[in-house]
């Protein structure tokens, strides 16, 4: 089986690649990855001269780049991991939010179409749904309310997905997953930004009152689960992937520096991010009844291994906090942004 996966040198990316070539020997992965700021080659150090894996530095939005490949080799599957990620980033600017994740979705629907993928993964995210009150939870059937740049653009992207689906009847499945952390997230995101701020012994800036809430999965959990509707979901459909977890962010802090064995007086409040979704909670039970995943690493033990990694891996989260690994990135592959494939 080979495979197309769109942002593999991303966080989820990255452990998604990892886990197909684990899961078949008979697996090949094309990867292609334009390399934006978040992206990283050394996620992927490990199995980068594999025969099986490619990299292809191009853009989801590069038409007649993403066709040369496709024209090249038969894909079996498309998954879409491509993203702008940050709702912070988003805020700043939307712009780049829509090129990728709305425009990229579309041409790559698009050219699926034209070289017959037989099905197309769009890997999408509970915040298209907006923000919950103290009560609920988020079903496949709610309706979309996305509130940030971030979130309003990967509504759109699953918009157009399911419209190829309604208008052409091609064979595409959407997922919408719940936080993740883990290993190799960009130190810019709440969990690898307080456990690398207290190892280099930094305050945590915590936004408004910190009671906001979010649904926490691990990393690997949210592959698997991406892995089990590429194989098994129903085309047309939408599959969300939860962790059932629940914390305010200031119980997240709390627990982060009680593994990490430093005074909570680190945690020091800041002024909100603006539209700060108050609640986000998944509920899972479609792609459990339907398609038989579930969670297998609990919070406590997920949180372990995610402060371990960082603590181990001090030399990949450094070089990204200190710019060194933007000028290593620019003598490498060119400065991001000015030299990067077109978008
Ligand atoms: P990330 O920011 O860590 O990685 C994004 C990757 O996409 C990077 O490797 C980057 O180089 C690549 N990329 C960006 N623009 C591109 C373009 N135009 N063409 C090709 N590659 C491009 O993101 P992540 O946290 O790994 O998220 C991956 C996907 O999962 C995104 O679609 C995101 O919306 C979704 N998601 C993330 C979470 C989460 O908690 N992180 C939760 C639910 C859904
Ligand atoms: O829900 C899924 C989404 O989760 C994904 O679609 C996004 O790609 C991913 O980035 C994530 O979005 P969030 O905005 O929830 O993640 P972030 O890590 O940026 O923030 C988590 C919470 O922590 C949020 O309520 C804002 C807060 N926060 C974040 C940062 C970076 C802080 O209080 N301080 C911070 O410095």
């Amino acid at each position: 089986m080979r495979i197309m996966i769109t942002g593999g040198l991303g966080f989820i990316g990255s452990h998604l690649v990892r886990f197909l070539l684990r899961e078949d020997p008979a697996m090949e992965i094309i990867n292609v990855d334009v390399l934006s700021y978040a992206g990283n080659p050394a996620n992927l150090a490990d199995i980068e001269t594999d025969p099986r894996y490619r990299w292809v530095r191009a853009s989801i939005g590069d038409h007649d780049a993403v066709a040369a490949v496709l024209a090249a080799q038969s894909v079996d599957c498309i998954m879409n991991l491509a993203a702008e990620s940050h709702v912070d980033r988003s805020i700043l600017s939307g712009a780049p939010f829509v090129t990728t994740n709305v425009l990229g979705t579309q041409i790559l629907l698009e050219l699926a179409r034209t070289y017959h993928v037989p099905r197309f993964v769009q890997v999408s995210t509970d915040e298209v749904y907006g923000s919950l009150g103290p009560e609920g939870w988020f079903a496949e059937t709610s309706p979309l309310n996305p509130n940030s740049p971030y979130a309003a653009t990967k509504a759109a992207a699953d918009m157009l997905t399911l419209a190829a689906f309604r208008t052409y009847d091609q064979d595409v499945v959407i997922t919408r997953c719940a936080n993740n952390y883990g290993p190799y997230q960009f130190p810019e995101k709440l969990i690898p930004l307080f456990i690398t701020n207290g190892l280099e012994g930094k305050p945590w800036p915590l936004y408004g009152d910190g009671l906001q809430v979010r649904d926490w999965l691990f990393v690997t959990d949210h592959v698997r689960g991406l892995w089990t509707v590429a194989q098994k979901g129903r085309p047309g459909q939408i599959y969300n992937i939860g962790g059932q977890n629940e914390r305010s962010n200031r119980q997240v802090a709390e627990a982060l520096c009680d593994r990490l064995g430093i005074s909570r007086s680190v945690i020091t409040r800041v002024a909100d991010r603006l539209g700060h979704d108050r609640r986000y909670a998944t509920d899972a039970q479609k792609i459990t009844k339907e398609l038989g995943w579930q969670p297998q690493v609990n919070w406590e033990a997920g949180l372990e291994q995610t402060v371990e990694w960082y603590r181990e891996h001090e030399k990949w989260w450094r070089a990204i906090k200190s710019g060194e690994y933007r000028s290593y990135y620019a003598r490498q592959y060119g400065t991001p942004g000015k030299d990067s494939p077109k978008r």
